[in-house]
């Protein structure tokens, strides 16, 4: 198979942009009218989540021992979705079809029998993978419990999952909500897993997020919401819990970090013993530091440092300015392990502000925003719905 060909065909493809999965939708919903109830009621190739991860991932298939473990949960994912062995045979005759049609004579048969056998292969795994999960749910149902508007733009949701519902702090889960059917977007619980099996999210809506506005305005409590699995390992803690930790949070990207915290209390509490942790967490206006009390009183633990930082009133008080750039230049952060967390434009310029003070790429940690999608190069909006 020649993998640098798929490579380049896929990167010339992707060129035509939104006229991509346009086609590929096209000719998915009039092959098969049936798989329309699959994807969400509005769909624009804008906010297209499956053609690009498709082409993205098959595309690098001579990474699949790097990536076999996200293929599996991909596939497995994908029962919440009601996606069947059957559907795969439809998808990657579409497939085929837009490479066709955008390829135009660069579209040769052996390019043809590659792309073939690469999403073969590929479609195999999450095949298998979904078929072998065995008792673990395709999704789980969750009734909503408590909604509250914490700040102007905070609302704090409480969710109890019917089944057993394990995630690591700092692991992010899909969520659907009733009243967007089939739009499922990427949230992080707030708190370490509680003996009630309750989960705490922090929701602040988005320009355009259309799941986050319809948390804010029209979740209540009484309402089922379904889960997907928890993902992620960028914000969970490391191998060596003992290791100094810098956090830097944006807005409700304080969820999964907060989560840690608690985790790490807990751990404090019964062996006295937990690594440094600072923590800065910006927001445009001071009212908006909706975790304020709770962290203040968590700053009297010995292990625990926390500065408030806001952006966007010269007046305020405090620290003032892009958290990033005010955690950057608090003081040299040698050794230590930072996790960002925010939104998209947060965490690029954080890690800019880090690297240029000093801090190794390596030693940081975020989730990357790239449409939602949960890939190794691209992963879940960790704490939100940015589309
Ligand atoms: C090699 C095969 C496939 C790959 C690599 C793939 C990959 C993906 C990825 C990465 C996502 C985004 C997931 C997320 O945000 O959590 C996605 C979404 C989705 N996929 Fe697949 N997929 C494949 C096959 C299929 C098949 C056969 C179907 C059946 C019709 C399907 C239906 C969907 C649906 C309905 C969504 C959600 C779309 C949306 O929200 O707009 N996928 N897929």
């Amino acid at each position: 198979m020649d993998t640098a060909a798929l490579k380049e065909s896929w990167e010339l493809v992707a060129k035509s942009g939104d006229e991509v999965p346009l086609y590929f939708y096209s000719h998915l919903f009039l092959s098969h009218p049936e798989l329309r109830e699959l994807f969400p009621i509005s769909m624009t190739a804008q906010r297209d989540k499956l053609v690009g991860a498709l082409g993205q991932i098959v595309s690098n298939v001579d990474q699949i021992d790097d990536v076999t473990p996200f293929i599996q949960q991909l596939g497995k994912d994908h029962r919440r979705f009601s996606v069947v062995a059957d559907h795969y045979t439809a998808v990657g005759a579409s497939l085929l079809a837009t490479l066709r049609r955008f390829l135009g004579p660069a579209w040769t048969e052996s390019l043809a029998n590659d792309w073939a056998a690469a999403y073969g292969l590929i479609a195999k795994v999450m095949v298998e993978a979904a078929e072998q999960s065995g008792d673990s749910p395709a999704w789980w149902s969750a009734d909503v419990t408590d909604v509250q508007r914490r700040t102007l733009d905070v609302t704090v949701v409480q969710l109890r999952p019917r089944e057993e519902f394990r995630y690591a702090p700092g692991q992010s889960f899909a969520m659907e909500v009733p009243q967007r059917p089939r739009l499922w977007r990427y949230f992080s619980p707030a708190n370490a897993p509680r003996s009630d099996g309750s989960v705490e999210l922090h929701v602040q809506p988005v320009d355009g997020g259309q799941v986050s506005g319809a948390v804010v305005r029209s979740l209540q409590p009484g309402d089922t919401v379904r889960l997907g699995a928890p993902i992620g390992e960028q914000l969970t803690l490391p191998r060596q819990p003992d290791r100094d930790l810098l956090m830097v949070a944006g807005g409700t990207g304080l969820a999964p970090l907060r989560a840690v915290l608690e985790q790490l209390d807990r751990r404090w509490e019964v062996e006295g013993k937990a690594p440094r942790v600072q923590l800065f967490h910006g927001s445009r206006m001071a009212w908006n530091l909706y975790e304020h009390d709770y962290l203040s009183l968590l700053a009297s633990r010995p292990w625990f440092s926390y500065t408030p930082v806001v952006s966007d009133d010269p007046s305020y008080p405090g620290s003032c300015g892009l958290v990033g750039t005010v955690a950057a230049q608090a003081q040299r952060w040698d050794g230590r392990l930072v996790m960002v967390c925010g939104s998209p434009a947060m965490v690029l310029h954080t890690v800019e502000q880090l690297t240029a003070a000093g801090v190794a790429p390596t030693d940081i940690r975020y989730e990357e925003f790239t449409g939602g999608n949960h890939h190794p190069s691209a992963a879940p909006v960790a704490a939100g719905d940015n589309q």
